[in-house]
């Protein structure tokens, strides 16, 4: 911060922190820095749309990316719908160039590309889907979509904002070795600070302004103390087992949870992210398969459990994050907290 906070210009630290990302992940080549996840996926559209020519976009219900305009839509009655508008604001017309359909269902995407015969510029999708339970997809789901997009034209968005170097360096992309044409970051790479990226080969970045004609720029994009934060946070990651740790510690706390006599929830985890879902069900991989009403054990034991000094998100949507921070005792004492609350 002594050196400066904000120049509304680009500063070595921007191309410090793109190197370290970079040279560590192979689905990516070329990194653009802006100010938060939603501008990330924002922009990143908008170079899915420049690059293929095409309007439409396609999005899962029950993945969230931000609060753009186009993205703010949520899924009609139908199989392949226009999505309705899920914000007061958003204008009839950009919810009609989003197509929403419902996760873990090849048939709705293969009728959305019969229906609309290249008009779809991009598929988003949360590859673990984590803004609504976490609705874990199968990896041959992830490579229908790949194999979808490939042979429509039509690029693939990996929406990396949470699942981006949480589950691993090289986030989902890599866990399921999969490669999107365009991948977003954001959170992480900020270590704390507004920031967000969008990221792909030199050829589809080629086509960003002042190198091609899809226009994008921010006064605080790149910012030096974002980028500071974001080359110390991710040099953290790059040591030795840091992400093992972070996931025998949440398979700790998951069992322990597990464990527990006449427990009402299941708990799902991939890496460090953990869901507590009160169901029986084996799985969950979509929105529609969420009990609305079981929300309600959420709420019995929300405010008894932050009595006891247990925080967690505050809705049984949320999903749970380990991090580095927390230490075996936080994980005992909430397993212990849980267990005397279910008795
Ligand atoms: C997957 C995903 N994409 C995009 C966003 C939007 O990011 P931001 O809140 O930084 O605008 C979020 C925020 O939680 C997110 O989880």
């Amino acid at each position: 911060m002594r050196n400066g906070t904000s120049f509304g210009a680009p500063t070595r630290l921007e191309n410090e922190l793109a190197e370290l990302i970079v040279s560590n992940n192979p689905f990516i080549e070329k990194i653009r820095f802006v100010s938060s996840g939603t501008e990330a996926v924002m922009s990143a559209i908008r170079l899915a749309r420049g690059f293929t020519g095409r309007n439409k976009i396609l999005k899962f219900e029950g993945c969230y990316h931000g609060h753009s305009d186009s993205l703010l839509v949520k899924a009609g009655s139908g199989l392949v719908t226009f999505g309705n508008t899920s914000s007061a604001g958003v204008p009839e017309s950009f919810v009609n160039e989003t197509i929403v359909v419902s996760l873990n269902n090849k048939k709705a995407v293969e009728e959305a590309f019969a229906q609309f015969n290249n008009q779809i510029a991009c598929i988003i999708i949360e590859p673990i889907p984590a803004n609504n339970g976490l609705l874990l997809q199968d990896k041959e789901y992830l490579q229908f979509l790949r194999d979808i997009c490939a042979k429509n034209g039509t690029l693939l968005i990996f929406d990396e904002v949470i699942s981006g170097f949480r589950v691993g360096f090289t986030g989902a992309a890599g866990h399921y070795n999969i490669k999107p044409d365009i991948i977003t970051y954001g959170k992480i790479i900020g270590g704390g600070f507004p920031v967000g990226c969008y990221a792909s080969s030199k050829e589809i970045m080629s086509n960003i302004s002042p190198e091609g004609g899809v226009y994008q720029a921010g006064t605080l994009s790149g910012n030096p103390v974002a980028m500071s934060a974001g080359i110390a946070q991710l040099t953290e990651c790059l040591k030795p087992n840091f992400y093992t740790e972070l996931e025998r510690k949440t398979n700790k706390l998951v069992a322990g949870l597990s464990e527990i006599k006449k427990n009402n929830f299941k708990l799902f985890s991939i890496g460090s992210i953990f869901w507590i879902a009160f169901t029986d069900k084996t799985k969950i991989q979509s929105a529609e398969e969420i009990d609305g009403e079981s929300m309600k054990y959420f709420r019995d034991l929300y405010h008894p459990l932050l009595e006891k000094g247990v925080y967690l998100g505050p809705s049984g949507y949320e999903v749970g994050f380990m991090s580095e921070a927390h230490t075996e005792e936080d994980i005992d004492r909430t397993v212990a907290a849980f267990g005397e609350l279910m008795k």
